[in-house]
């Protein structure tokens, strides 16, 4: 089974379900929107129903959001259009290969999504070009060293079950070393406990 086709089957289910720690994704949300600007480009990779593209589209000139589940696209769409909200371009689209213009972004969104891919650092560095100097690189990443140390061992036979998506088992360490050998400085890091997800805003340098 693809990966696109595992999420199209969670989609309904995903935007269904209450968010897991709603404390926490309040903090990230405002820590995200102090450094919105009214003029700002922001894409969002992996943006699943669109849940945080909607709440930071106010804040922006525009959000480009794309997700390679179709349905995930379907469903932010129908929120968008229920919301009003007209200034987010959803599209279906893999990190991997979508056109993204050099230098033309002000902030990247990366959520819950750093872990499923099988090459993350082409991603980030993918991101990393397309960010104007000075811009954010805005991420939560589970990193599952920590959060679930069994996870190695059941990932690959839950994947290959289609019980589980890919899961790149990676440490905090080795996503900080991943993002800063691409050029980014990292600048902000909050773990809200011991076993979540790493939030994370990067940097790319002013030239
Ligand atoms: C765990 S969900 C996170 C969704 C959303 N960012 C959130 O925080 O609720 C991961 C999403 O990433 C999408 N995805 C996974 N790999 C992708 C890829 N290579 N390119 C684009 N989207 C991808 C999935 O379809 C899914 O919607």
């Amino acid at each position: 089974m693809g990966a696109e086709t595992f999420w199209n089957r969670m989609a309904n289910r995903y935007a269904a379900a209450p968010i897991a720690d709603e404390n926490a994704y309040q903090t990230k949300l405002a820590a995200t929107r102090r450094l919105l600007r009214p003029d700002m480009e922001l894409f969002e990779f992996g943006c699943g129903t669109g849940s945080t593209a909607l709440i930071h589209a106010a804040g922006v000139r525009h959000i480009r959001a794309i997700d390679f589940s179709e349905r995930m696209i379907e469903i932010a769409r129908s929120k968008a259009e229920k919301a009003g909200v007209t200034n987010i371009g959803f599209e279906v689209g893999a990190i991997e290969s979508v056109d993204l213009a050099p230098e033309s972004l002000d902030m990247v969104l990366g959520m819950s999504i750093l872990h499923l891919l099988k090459d993350k650092q082409a991603a980030i560095a993918r991101v990393f070009a397309a960010l104007k100097p000075g811009g954010y690189f805005v991420t939560s990443t589970a990193c599952l060293t920590e959060m679930m140390p069994a996870i190695r061992y059941i990932a690959p036979l839950g994947s290959f079950l289609g019980l589980l998506p890919h899961l790149d088992v990676m440490s905090q360490s080795q996503l900080r070393g991943a993002m800063e050998a691409a050029g980014f400085v990292v600048e902000h890091e909050w773990l809200p406990q011991k076993k979540a997800a790493l939030f994370m805003i990067a940097r790319k340098p002013q030239a």
